[in-house]
């Protein structure tokens, strides 16, 4: 599914930049693109770093 539509990101991949060690919002904006346009799909991103990292919030 796209998350971003703007960039054309799929949760699939950004999900393999969260388990590339990429676990805050600034870091997986940086490793595929996603969120750094428009920023509707900011929240998306950070509800899958949650649900990857139960234990952390999301910064950044
Ligand atoms: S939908 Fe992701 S930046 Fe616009």
């Amino acid at each position: 599914m796209i998350v971003c539509l703007c960039k054309g990101v799929s949760s699939r991949t950004i999900i393999d930049e969260i388990h590339r060690g990429h676990r805050t919002l600034r870091q997986v904006r940086a490793a595929c693109k996603a969120g750094t346009d428009c920023g509707a799909c900011t929240r998306q991103i950070r509800q899958l770093i949650e649900k990857a990292n139960p234990t952390e919030r999301p910064s950044g």
